[in-house]
């Protein structure tokens, strides 16, 4: 007797994927609110970028806005894990918002660090996407002291003050290898350019990039969960197809899945962004096997145990029920 044709399909499954230390703290600051406080619990911006994850919040009372004016003077808001200006913290002060800080700490981090350089009148060359969340935070620490840099080629465009005085920072959640890219255009063009203290882009970033360009060059398909508006997982697809993958996609959930992506894929690598919970995961490993993909290998490449501890917001507010 010979062997089915589908012995041989298999599945890749990058570790570590998905959440983060950072939203998982900010997910469950959402949570923790509703629970201590009862629904409706306010939230500006998606709390993490993930359908899934803000779809459930919402369903259990958290009310997703896109500013602090829509806030009703006085109730609580939750600021997401890609952080807030200086202007945003200022306009729920002026609506006497209870504000709950669901900022990642590694966001924050980069905050101080253009606070610092600021202070220092420094030129600050952030490396990120316009647009995105996480850099209007940032740059709004210090606009006057700030230009977005959003990729390798913007640089030769780039007009400074003064080329002896800059520093670059950037956005938590980018590629590892375009960034660093940038960096060595940036420096080409100011060689004075100073690094900052130490990296930007966060553990999980990089961790998740590591593992998919490990599994990549053994991939047909490599099927990456995740939102469209979340950077760390739109770049897993860029990283997977330059590691070698002969197609990425990135899917919300397994229904998105295309039959016409399976023609002649043996081997498929699955991964999720850092925003993504697990159950979407398993949704899509469950997919992969009705297709005949049963056999699941994990391919690891680190792990992980930071844990970040709760908002001090949520914290004061649990102790005090205690
Ligand atoms: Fe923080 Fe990185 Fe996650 S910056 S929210 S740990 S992707």
């Amino acid at each position: 007797e010979t062997m089915p044709e589908t012995s041989t399909k298999r599945v890749l499954l990058a570790a570590p994927r998905g959440y983060c230390a950072g939203v998982d703290r900010a997910v469950i600051a959402v949570e923790k609110a509703l629970e201590l406080h009862g629904a409706p619990v306010y939230v500006r911006k998606e709390i993490v970028h993930n359908k899934y994850v803000v779809e459930t919040l919402a369903d259990r009372g958290a009310i997703f806005v896109d500013e602090t004016d829509q806030v009703p003077e006085g109730a609580r808001v939750v600021f997401s894990a890609h952080g807030v200006s200086p202007a945003v913290r200022a306009a729920a002060e002026r609506r006497s918002l209870q504000t709950i800080d669901a900022t990642c700490p590694l966001v924050t981090k980069v905050h101080k660090e253009a606070i610092r350089f600021a202070r220092d009148e420094r030129t600050i060359l952030l490396i990120g996407h316009t647009g995105h969340e996480e850099v209007e935070g940032t740059a709004g620490e210090a606009p006057e002291h700030t230009i977005v840099v959003n990729s390798p080629d913007d640089v030769d465009t780039l007009e400074v003050p003064d080329p002896e005085n800059v520093v670059w920072l950037s956005q938590t959640t980018l590629s590892v290898d375009e960034t660093m890219e940038t960096v060595r255009r940036l420096r080409d063009r100011f060689p004075a350019l100073q690094d900052p203290p130490s990296d930007d882009i966060c553990y999980a970033t990089q961790n998740r990039q590591v593992a998919v360009k490990k599994l990549s060059p053994e991939c047909d398909l490599v099927i990456v969960v995740g939102s469209a508006n979340s950077s760390n997982s739109v770049r897993l697809v860029e990283v997977a197809l330059q590691s070698g993958a002969r197609a990425s996609y990135r899917v919300d959930r397994a229904s998105e899945i295309d039959e016409a992506w399976f023609d002649g894929v043996t081997t498929v690598g699955v991964t999720s962004g850092a925003s993504v919970p697990e159950i979407l995961v398993r949704d899509v490993l469950d997919a992969l096997a009705a297709r005949g993909y049963e056999t699941v290998e994990e391919v690891r490449t680190a792990t992980e145990d930071l844990m970040f501890s709760l908002p001090r917001e949520i914290r004061a507010d649990l102790k005090a029920k205690e």
